[in-house]
């Protein structure tokens, strides 16, 4: 069995992790859309249309038993499009804010993601249902998930400039402190033994990768074998190649030209 995890970079190598290690037997592709990345400051509209195109030609190449959107930017938009569009079972990810207010003490908890998932109705809609009492602060980091993006692939990224964009998910009222960061971009549990030493002070921070990858041998229990069963987990691109010592350090190859033909420019909001 084959299972197809998307993302706009590398983000997605912190879901694709763990899947690896729920279903240890499974073979992945992974298909970063770097030509695009960041997808945090798109238009809905446009990131919408981006996503559809690349899965229709990802998913006719690769023949997946199942789709994992391991964006929460991407995901709180397109799991309706792409589930009325597509056939096979589709895991999204999103900000994991139930976790989050069951785990909270203080009932103050922050979720550090994108501008664009901060923004969005979606987003709002789990804090008003599962919220509770707990009180969240919303985060939009412009930079975080570039920062992430420059640090995996061996650039240097400083303690100062990761601080900068933690920060503000550290708050303190009337006694009581944040004690809970949800992760709501893949990107950033790659960074999480930086962000862990660079807190003010010790939070939980929630990373739903685990849960995600439960959640797709769930629905793959009984997938049959794949087109490419036992080939090497294959990673995939648009614009520009992954470092090689990135994709090692994952357990991927750099899986060729899949998007040759797409087009590549897109219109920025
Ligand atoms: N990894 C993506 C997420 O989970 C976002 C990165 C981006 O801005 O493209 O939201």
């Amino acid at each position: 069995m084959r299972i197809l995890v998307f993302d706009s970079g590398v983000g997605g190598l912190s879901v694709a992790r763990e899947i690896g290690k729920a279903l240890p037997g499974v073979g992945m592709d992974y298909v970063a859309d770097l030509a695009v990345f960041p997808y945090g400051a798109l238009e809905p509209g446009v990131l919408i249309d981006r996503v559809l195109s690349l899965m229709e030609t990802a998913l006719a190449a690769l023949d997946p038993a199942a789709l994992v959107i391991a964006c929460n930017t991407a995901s709180t938009l397109v799991l309706p499009p792409l589930r009325a569009r597509f056939k096979l079972p589709i895991v999204g990810t999103v900000p994991a804010v139930k976790p989050a207010a069951e785990h909270s003490r203080s009932r103050l908890a922050s979720v550090l993601a994108t501008p664009g998932t901060v923004k969005r109705d979606y987003t709002r809609g789990l804090i008003d249902r599962f919220g509770g009492d707990c009180r969240f602060t919303l985060v939009g980091s412009m930079v975080l998930a570039e920062l992430v993006e420059r640090a995996v692939s061996g650039e240097s990224v400083t303690d100062a400039e990761l601080l900068a964009e933690i920060a503000p998910c550290f708050v303190e009222e009337a006694g009581r402190r944040t004690d809970t960061v949800v992760l709501a971009c893949t990107h950033y549990p790659l960074v999480l033994d930086r962000l862990r030493a660079l807190a003010p002070w010790p939070v939980e921070w929630i990373d739903p990768a685990p849960a995600i990858a439960r959640r797709v041998a769930t629905v793959t229990a009984g997938a049959g074998r794949s087109r490419d069963e036992g080939a090497p987990h294959r990673f995939f691109s648009t614009g520009r190649r992954p470092v090689p010592a990135m994709l090692d350090a994952f357990g991927f190859e750099d899986g060729g030209d899949l998007f040759a033909g797409e087009a590549l420019k897109i219109a920025r909001g």
